[in-house]
């Protein structure tokens, strides 16, 4: 038997969580081979060893189990031992110590050697949340289960939530704690603990190292309370001191603690400060009055005659709608905004709180709560401030809702390309060269002023993150006060991974917001003006990483985020996040731009869900999101290591996904031999593009199957659902609700499909063979080219220069709304041919979207060229937005508009 190499594994942070069950149950395998053989093989002593050090910063099972486990291994009494591990491992397993805890009576403190009584041995079941306390001590180890009981004997059966100590007497475990223990959501740091750790310290530094490079000589409990905070923000960080507590909480960068005790004279103070931080995150102001709300006996006579469910329940007919749905959905519908109840319209009662709570959770300054998913939320952000004629730098390849919002704004949209992945017919992210090109072009052409915002995707449905903080940096150098939307549809549970959210909007605009307020970057600023010298060459511009000058910055940056898509809010249900220094000057359009979109009959259910969303994430987030990394982790490894499945279907690596020259670290992939948590993380710092590890694209074509195709196999013979498909690929998405059950059922299926198509090609002979050859060089290899964005239509182009590309698409968008302007033309007619060649001009009149892969190919006013032409043609996918086939390409009448312009 292997030993467990658990240096490396917990080495490799993504899969620390999962690793702990895994490393139970290779202790438990050895354990009942030493039943077989007697004494403790080196090897099991050494899983044990390695073992206690994680289980050390875990309240289950606490040291007395693992003191019990330790004696029965040594003494060789395998018997016990194997009952006792077993136990352990399946308690952690199920998550089943969150239930175990029965502690006001204080039946179980005597009882040393059961830290955790199962509770249907206790016969308690009132649930109360479970969470754990950290505690860093700087007392010595032998007071730490005195300290552990006293904290126990403060609960109360009145308390609404109960917890467990953890405790560590170093600031090195107390990262280590943090880290490796998401169910720890507070910490209570007493000043003079130790800095390094007593515990093997490759482990540890290896977690650690890349999260405080700077952690040496005497590091304070402040120092300590601020990594915290930056690694997870959610925590609620007590301090206890004994010295000058008054300086203490006059240090700035004591705001990264929720309360500084003097002494802890009063520890009932602190278990009431600790519960109350809890509730503070537990608390969903607009859920909690829905839930009183449905409780009163309310007489309604508006609309809305669902509510309270008296049409459904007496109805002979619609009953069985009820019936499935349940009576608290019709209790606690409504379209009253008064009465315990708020407008999402004009929030000024439990709304409003909760999107301040939102806002804190989300690291913004403002949260707006969005009933009609991101497609609204973005056209809600790109009309509140774009104006007509502004010019906006959006990713061609974005979501529908930004073309959309240029169209009902009038913004002109300046498209900028993202690199193509042509085998896999889709498209990666925008370079940052093209965006600070577009913005030199516009100064060199003297319209700079005209370009309000930077409109970019991050991540890309594919999986590309962008390096948001040298995006908006080196942005910043060129235009100080360009507005940055980043749409994150996808990735708004990335907030809770301090490993991903530096690459989110919000945590690149902290970042930002830090250095603009550190006096030093002026210097910074200065000395590469210095050298750049007072007028830079346009390459050395494009090539050097511009700094911006902090005394000129105006900060603005908004995100959005389809919270349905990565947390646990109803469909539809997104969010506007705003870190914008100049939000008070743009509050009312902002306004009106929220009241343009948004309905005025908001759902409740989809209100309450973005609470609910915010309080899972803030209390367990965190390891929700782990989860999420190491689910795809494990996909990842399993399908491309595995005999069978890899010879026909293969995820792809992250260097398939990200050319070389946007992997600056040169960092290959996650499942790279040799690879490191240190390459990873380097990786995610430096290099420009970073392939979230929890979109998967699995290669298809290899086996016979388009993207559609494998779509419906899934769905309809194995119930597996995914989202989107390119031609020879599918995208599998890992989220907060997998499990490792759903890795298994998917491997298996893929194992399935893969043994059906060795048996149809061994079967088949020759003629089968050779089909499926052609079959998959032809979705392989046989593959369309991309079709950049040509350009608009002169006529649509105002006064625009010849170096970029922006265009007024809202009128061309509306003149095809004049029935005589327009033609229709057939695809395949030799009048295209012919007009390509010798004109006139072939304008489309509208957008043209196919699915996959679902952006633009053609917007209105675009002049259409060959490769579109081409692209069209090639298509064989059945959803094309916007094109009817039996009438052909819808075109603007170019000629005979111009003509009437003139
Ligand atoms: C990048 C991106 N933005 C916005 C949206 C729209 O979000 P919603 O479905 O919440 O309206 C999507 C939907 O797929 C998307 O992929």
């Amino acid at each position: 038997m292997t030993r467990v190499n658990h240096v490396s594994r917990i080495d490799s942070y993504f899969i620390m969580h999962s690793a702990r069950p895994d490393r139970w149950r290779d202790l438990n395998r050895m354990i009942d081979g030493q039943k077989a053989h007697g004494a403790a093989s080196e090897e099991m002593l050494a899983a044990f060893a390695d073992i206690e050090v994680v289980e050390n910063f875990h309240a289950y099972p606490g040291p007395n189990l693992m003191r019990s486990l330790r004696e029965r291994i040594l003494t060789g009494d395998a018997k016990e031992a194997s009952a006792l591990a077993r136990r352990i491992s399946d308690t952690i397993l199920t998550n089943a110590m969150a239930q175990e805890v029965d502690r006001e009576d204080g039946a179980r403190a005597e009882d040393a050697a059961m830290d955790f009584l199962p509770s249907a041995l206790t016969g308690r079941h009132v649930h109360r949340p479970y969470f754990e306390v950290l505690f860093v001590s700087n007392q010595p180890a032998a007071r730490w289960p005195a300290i552990a009981q006293e904290i126990r004997r403060l609960r109360r059966t009145e308390d609404e939530f109960v917890y467990e100590p953890v405790i560590v007497g170093s600031i090195e475990d107390a990262i280590c704690a943090i880290v490796v223990n998401p169910r720890i959501i507070a910490c209570m740091i007493n000043e003079g603990a130790a800095l390094r750790s007593s515990h093997p310290a490759p482990v540890l530094r290896s977690i650690l190292e890349p999260f405080i490079p700077t952690l040496s000589g005497e590091a304070s409990s402040l120092r300590l309370a601020e990594i915290m905070h930056r690694i997870r923000p959610e925590l609620d960080i007590y301090l206890n001191t004994d010295r000058d507590v008054e300086r203490l909480a006059a240090d700035q960068s004591a705001s990264s603690v929720r309360r500084i005790f003097y002494a802890v004279e009063e520890p009932l103070e602190l278990h009431l400060s600790i519960l109350e931080g809890v509730r503070a995150r537990y608390e969903t102001p607009f859920f909690d009055n829905l839930k009183k709300y449905a409780q009163k006996p309310v007489g309604t006579f508006h609309a809305l005659p669902i509510a309270r469910g008296k049409s459904v329940f007496k109805s002979e007919w619609i009953r069985d709608m009820g019936e499935f749905y349940g009576i608290n959905l019709f209790l606690a519908e409504s379209s009253a905004t008064t009465g315990g109840l708020d407008s999402l319209l004009e929030p000024t009662g439990n709304i409003k709180k909760s999107q301040e709570l939102a806002a804190r959770a989300f690291g913004a300054d403002h949260v707006f709560f969005v009933t009609n998913g991101t497609s609204t939320s973005n056209k809600m952000v790109v009309q509140a401030l774009v104006a007509p004629g502004d010019i906006i730098i959006v990713d061609r390849n974005c979501h529908k809702s930004h073309h959309h919002g240029c169209v009902l704004g009038g913004g002109q949209p300046l498209y900028v390309e993202a690199f193509p992945l042509t085998q896999y017919s889709m498209y990666g992210a925008v370079p940052l060269a093209s965006i600070k090109k577009a913005l030199l072009d516009l100064r060199e052409e003297g319209r700079l002023d005209r370009v309000r915002m930077l409109d970019l995707t991050n991540c890309t449905f594919d999986g590309h993150m962008y390096n948001t903080r040298r995006v908006m940096e080196e942005c910043l150098a060129i235009k100080p006060d360009l507005i940055f939307l980043w749409d994150e549809a996808w990735s708004g549970f990335a907030r809770w991974s301090p490993f991903l959210r530096p690459r989110t909007a919000m945590g690149a605009a902290t970042a930002i917001e830090e250095w603009l307020a550190d006096p030093s970057s002026i210097n910074a600023y200065e000395a590469q003006q210095a050298k750049l010298g007072s007028s830079p060459s346009y390459e050395t511009l494009l090539e050097t990483r511009l700094i911006p000058d902090p005394r000129k910055v105006r900060l603005r940056v908004y995100q959005t985020n389809s919270t349905h898509k990565s947390m646990s809010a109803i469909r539809q249900g997104s969010m506007v996040l705003v870190k914008d220094v100049d939000f008070p000057k743009v509050t009312s359009q902002f306004r009106e731009a929220v009241f343009t979109h948004a309905s005025t009959s908001p759902n409740q259910q989809l209100i309450a869900g973005l609470d609910v969303a915010r309080r899972q994430m803030e209390l367990e987030g965190y390891g929700l999101v782990m989860n999420a990394i190491s689910i795809a982790l494990k996909i990842r490894t399993a399908v491309n290591n595995h005999p069978v499945i890899s010879k026909y279907f293969r995820i792809l690596s992250a260097d398939e996904m990200i050319p070389e020259q946007y992997r600056q670290s040169g960092f290959v992939d996650y499942l790279a031999p040799g690879a490191t948590w240190g390459d990873v993380v380097k990786a995610m710092r430096e290099d420009e593009f970073f392939l979230d590890p929890t979109r998967m694209t699995l290669v298809c074509g290899t086996a016979g199957f388009d993207g559609t195709q494998l779509k419906g196999i899934l769905a309809n013979r194995f119930n597996i659902q995914i989202n989107k498909t390119s031609r020879n690929s599918v995208l599998f998405q890992s989220n907060i609700n997998n499990t490792r059950s759903d890795v298994a059922h998917l491997i298996r299926v893929l194992l399935e499909l893969c043994r059906e198509i060795d048996e149809q090609l061994r079967e088949g002979g020759e003629a089968v063979r050779s089909a499926f050859e052609k079959r998959v060089k032809n979705l392989m290899e046989d593959v369309p080219d991309l079709p950049n964005f040509s350009r608009f239509h002169a006529i649509f182009r105002g006064d625009a220069g010849d170096r970029t590309n922006e265009g007024d698409m809202r009128t061309a968008f509306f003149a095809a709304y004049r029935e005589a302007d327009c033609e229709f033309v057939p695809l395949n007619s030799p009048q295209i041919n012919e007009r390509l060649k010798n004109g006139p001009d072939l304008v489309s009149a509208n957008f043209v979207i196919p699915y996959p892969p679902g952006f633009p190919i053609m917007v209105p006013g675009q002049v259409l060229t060959q490769e579109t032409i081409d692209f069209m043609r090639k298509l064989d996918v059945k959803e094309i937005h916007g094109y009817d086939n039996a009438r052909g390409l819808k075109l603007l009448k170019i000629d005979e508009m111009a003509a009437r312009k003139r």
